[in-house]
C-alpha cells in the first residue's frame, strides 16, 4: 500500500477532505406537521434517553418485547466471542407466527399484501392476513413433505416481485429453513454461484413476470442458474416453479421430467394443511442475502431469527411509523435487504397492509406511481433516489394531479442531493409528509443512520443521528478518532454490536472478521465489545449537530441505482471475453442513477480493438451479472496506468472518466499512459455529448478514495 500512496498524495487527501467541511453548505432544518407528530409512534423525545449508551444493552428489551416469543431469552447479549455477537439467548420464536399466526383474531381480513400486478387491466389483489397465513401453511406443508426439507437446510428463491415470493419466504421461516433470495433481474449465473455457495438442494422460481411491459422469460434464466450451479459441484435435487398465470406455461424452457414441478399442480394435496410454526432459537439463520464487497465473490449475509426480527420490528415502528391501520408501499425489490426488511418482515411484524407492487413504477407513464398510491390510499411511501430522480426527470407535475396524502417519506440506497430531497419533499410528499433518510446496508438488517422523525428536525441531504441503540464513531485511515462534530471526513464504523448485525459470512467466518472488523480492531484477542468496531465502508461527516452526512463507498463497490456492485464481479465478467487481458471498472457520476459503470480493458497482444469487442464485454457482464451491471462504456486502452508494484490505480482512471483531477501521477510505473487515455476517453465523451458537469466536493472525494480498497 505504502508504494501505491505517496506520503504526497495522502496529504494532498487530507486537505481536500477538510476543505468539504469548508465547501459544505449546512442546510435548513425542516420540522413535521403537528399532525404527524400527534399520531406518531416515538413522539416523546424521552426514547432517546432509554437507548443511550449507558442502558446498552437492555435498551433492546423495548425491541424484544415487540415480539412473541415462545420460550424468553435468559441472556440480552453474549459479547464472550468477539465479533461472533448472539443476542437474546436462550429464546425461542417462530418468525411466521409472528408475522402471521398472532394477528389472525385481530387482523384476520384485513389485507396483509395488496398485490399490484405490473399490466393495468389485470386486477389488483387484496390477500388478507387469513389467506395468507393459509398459502404459507399449504406451501410450508409441501416444502416439509414433498420436498422433505428439514431445520437448516437452505432453499433458495430466483423470484420477482409477486406474491409467491412472501409465502415462500415465510413458508420457509416456519419451519426452520434458511432461505435465500437471489434478485429476479441477476443473471442465472449469477443466482448459480449463489445457489452453490448456499449449497441449496431446491430452487423456487416462476415461470415469467412483468417489467416495463413486457413477459420476461424467467424460467430459462433459472435453467441457466442450475447450469451454473452444477459447474459449481452443486445439483439440485427440484425445482419448484409457480406460474404468473396459474395453469398456463409462459416460458419457452421445457420443464425437466422429475426434476420441475409445477406448485399450482402439486399443491392442492396440501389445501389447508395447518404446520405447526416450529420453536427456532433466537440466534438460529433466518435466512442468506448476498451481496458484493471488494473481493470477488459476493458474500452470504447471514441474518438471525430472533436478534434480526427484533430489529426489524423497533426500527419499523419507530422510524418508518408504522401502524396497523397505515398502507405501506415500498417500492424496492424484496430481492434486496430493504424489501425483506421493511416490505416483508417489518411491515407484517407490525400487522400493517404492505403494498407489492410487480414492475417498474414509471411504468406505462410517470402518474403510475401515484394512480397506486390515490387507488389504495397508501399513506407511507418508501422509496430511493434514483427514482425519485425519475419520477422528477419524468413527470415534474405528475403528483399534483392525484388525490394521495402521505403522512411519511423514506429515502434509502445512495446519497440523496439537496435539491432532489426538497422535491421529494415539496412536490411528491406535498409539503405535507416527514422524510427519512435512511443510511444501512444489508449486513446491518435495519437502520443505523436516520432521523427520528417526530422527534428530530429534518436536513436535507443528511440522515441525521445514529438511530436508537447504535454509537458510531469515524475514524481517518490511520485509526484515529476524528473529533465527533468536526465535518470532516473518515470511515465511519459502529462501535457497539446491535440485534440486527448479520452474524457471519455464510461459511466463510474469518471473512466476516476481517472485512468487518479487520481495520480497526486493534486487538483480536480482545474479548471486549469495546475493542471491536464495526466498519461499514462507508466515508461520511458529521456536522456540530451530531448529524451524519454519508460521503458513499469508501471500497470498490460501485452504488448503480443504490444496487451495490463489486468492480471486481464486473471484471471478473470483462476477464471471461477471450481478447481481454486486463479489467478495470470505475463508477461514472450519472444524473439518474447516482453512479454508473465504465469499464477500461487492455487487450491481449496482437488484438486489434473494435467495436465486437466492446460489445462482447457488455454482454458478458449482463450474461454473468446482469443487466444492472452492465456498463455504459467500454475503454479499450493500450494499457492501464499502474504503479510500480503492478496495481493498476483505479483512482486516475475514475477521475478520467469524470473530467477531475488525475492527481500527482509522477509516481506511476507509465505515467505518460495517463494523458493518453484522457486524450482518447475526454474526446470520444465530447463528441458523444457524454460530458458530466462539474463534481462536487464529495463526489471528488468519493472519487478519489475509489480503489484504495485493496
Ligand atoms: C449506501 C441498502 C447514503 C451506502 C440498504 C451503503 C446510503 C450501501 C444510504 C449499502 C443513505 C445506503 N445515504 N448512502 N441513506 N443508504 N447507502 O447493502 O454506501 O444494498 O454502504 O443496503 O448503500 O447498500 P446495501
Amino acid at each position: 500500500m505504502a508504494e501505491e500512496l505517496p506520503t504526497e498524495v495522502s496529504e494532498q487527501e487530507k486537505v481536500s477532505e477538510a476543505e468539504i467541511a469548508v465547501h459544505w453548505k449546512e442546510e435548513e432544518y425542516y420540522y413535521p406537521s403537528e399532525a404527524f407528530v400527534e399520531q406518531a409512534n416515538a413522539a416523546d423525545p424521552a426514547i432517546l434517553e432509554r437507548f443511550s449508551e449507558e442502558h446498552f444493552p437492555e435498551c433492546f428489551q423495548e425491541y424484544s418485547d415487540l415480539l412473541a416469543w415462545d420460550e424468553p431469552w435468559n441472556q440480552m447479549l453474549d459479547s464472550s466471542n468477539p465479533p461472533f455477537w448472539r443476542w437474546f439467548v436462550g429464546g425461542r420464536l417462530n418468525a411466521s407466527y409472528n408475522c402471521l399466526d398472532r394477528h389472525l383474531e385481530k387482523y384476520g381480513d384485513k389485507a396483509a399484501i395488496i398485490w399490484v400486478p405490473e399490466p393495468e387491466s389485470e386486477e389488483t389483489q387484496f390477500i388478507t392476513y387469513s389467506d395468507l397465513h393459509r398459502r404459507v401453511n399449504e406451501f410450508a406443508a409441501l416444502l416439509q413433505d414433498f420436498c422433505e426439507l428439514k431445520t437448516g437446510d437452505r432453499v433458495t428463491f430466483y423470484l420477482p416481485m409477486i406474491p409467491e415470493l412472501p409465502v415462500s419466504m415465510l413458508a420457509c421461516a416456519r419451519i426452520g429453513v434458511i432461505h435465500s433470495e437471489v434478485f429476479g433481474g441477476f443473471s442465472g449465473a449469477a443466482c448459480g454461484d449463489r445457489i452453490a455457495d448456499s449449497g441449496s438442494h431446491i430452487l423456487v422460481t416462476v415461470d415469467g413476470y412483468y417489467r416495463s411491459g413486457e413477459l420476461q422469460d424467467h424460467k430459462a434464466r433459472a435453467d441457466e442458474a442450475l447450469d451454473a450451479a452444477a459447474k459449481l459441484g452443486q445439483t439440485v435435487d427440484k425445482v419448484l416453479v409457480w406460474r404468473r398465470h396459474p395453469g398456463q406455461y409462459a416460458s419457452k424452457s421445457p420443464m425437466v421430467e422429475g426434476r420441475d414441478f409445477f406448485v399450482d399442480e402439486i399443491i392442492g394435496k396440501y389445501r389447508d394443511e395447518v404446520v405447526t410454526p416450529v420453536s427456532m432459537p433466537a440466534e438460529a439463520p433466518l435466512f442468506l442475502m448476498y451481496t458484493s464487497g471488494t473481493t470477488g465473490r459476493p458474500k452470504g449475509c447471514q441474518h438471525s431469527t430472533g436478534g434480526y426480527l427484533a430489529y426489524v420490528a423497533g426500527t419499523a415502528k419507530y422510524y418508518e411509523d408504522i401502524h396497523p391501520e397505515d398502507i405501506y408501499w415500498c417500492t424496492a425489490d424484496i430481492g434486496w435487504i430493504t424489501g425483506h426488511s421493511y416490505i416483508v418482515y417489518g411491515p407484517l411484524m407490525l400487522g400493517t397492509t404492505t403494498v407489492i407492487y410487480e414492475g417498474v413504477p414509471t411504468y406505462p407513464d410517470a402518474g403510475r406511481a401515484w394512480r397506486i398510491a390515490e387507488k389504495l390510499g397508501v399513506n407511507i411511501f418508501h422509496t430511493a433516489p434514483t427514482m425519485i430522480r425519475m419520477l422528477r426527470k419524468l413527470g415534474p407535475d405528475e403528483p399534483a394531479k392525484y388525490d394521495y396524502h402521505f403522512k411519511h417519506l423514506t429515502t434509502v440506497g445512495e446519497p440523496i442531493e439537496p435539491e432532489v430531497w426538497r422535491w421529494y419533499h415539496e412536490v411528491i410528499g406535498k409539503g405535507e409528509a416527514v422524510i427519512v433518510d435512511t443510511w444501512w446496508q444489508t449486513e446491518n438488517g435495519g437502520f443505523l443512520g436516520s432521523t427520528l422523525p417526530a422527534v428530530h428536525p429534518m436536513k436535507p441531504g443528511s440522515c441525521g443521528p445514529a438511530v436508537l441503540g447504535i454509537y458510531p464513531v469515524i475514524y481517518d485511515e490511520d485509526g484515529k478518532e476524528v473529533p465527533a462534530g468536526s465535518g470532516r471526513a473518515g470511515n465511519i464504523c459502529i462501535r457497539n454490536p446491535w440485534p440486527g448485525l448479520c452474524q457471519t459470512v455464510w461459511g466463510q467466518p474469518e471473512r466476516f472478521v476481517d472485512i468487518y472488523y479487520g481495520k480497526f480492531c486493534k486487538d483480536r484477542s480482545s474479548k471486549d465489545w469495546h475493542d471491536w468496531p464495526y466498519l461499514a465502508g462507508d466515508g461520511a461527516v458529521q456536522a456540530a449537530d451530531g448529524y451524519f452526512r454519508i460521503l458513499g463507498r469508501v471500497d470498490d463497490v460501485i452504488n448503480v441505482a443504490g444496487h451495490r456492485l463489486g468492480t471486481k464481479e464486473i471484471e471478473s465478467a470483462a476477464l471471461t471475453v477471450d481478447e481481454v487481458s486486463e479489467a478495470a471498472a470505475v463508477p461514472v457520476v450519472d444524473e439518474v442513477r447516482g453512479r454508473a459503470v465504465e469499464i477500461y480493458v487492455a487487450l491481449k497482444p496482437g488484438t486489434a480493438p473494435s467495436k465486437a469487442i466492446e460489445n462482447k464485454v457488455k454482454e458478458a457482464v449482463d450474461r454473468l451479472i446482469g443487466k444492472i451491471a452492465r456498463p455504459r462504456s467500454v475503454w479499450i486502452v493500450q494499457d492501464m496506468p499502474k504503479t510500480r508494484s503492478g496495481k493498476i490505480m483505479r483512482r486516475v482512471i475514475a477521475a478520467i472518466s469524470n473530467f477531475g483531477d488525475v492527481g500527482d501521477v509522477s509516481t506511476l510505473a507509465n505515467p505518460e499512459i495517463v494523458d493518453e487515455i484522457r486524450h482518447h476517453v475526454q474526446s470520444e465523451k465530447v463528441k458523444r455529448g457524454d460530458q458530466p458537469r462539474e463534481l462536487t466536493p464529495e463526489e471528488a472525494a468519493e472519487l478519489r478514495s475509489f480503489g484504495h480498497a485493496e
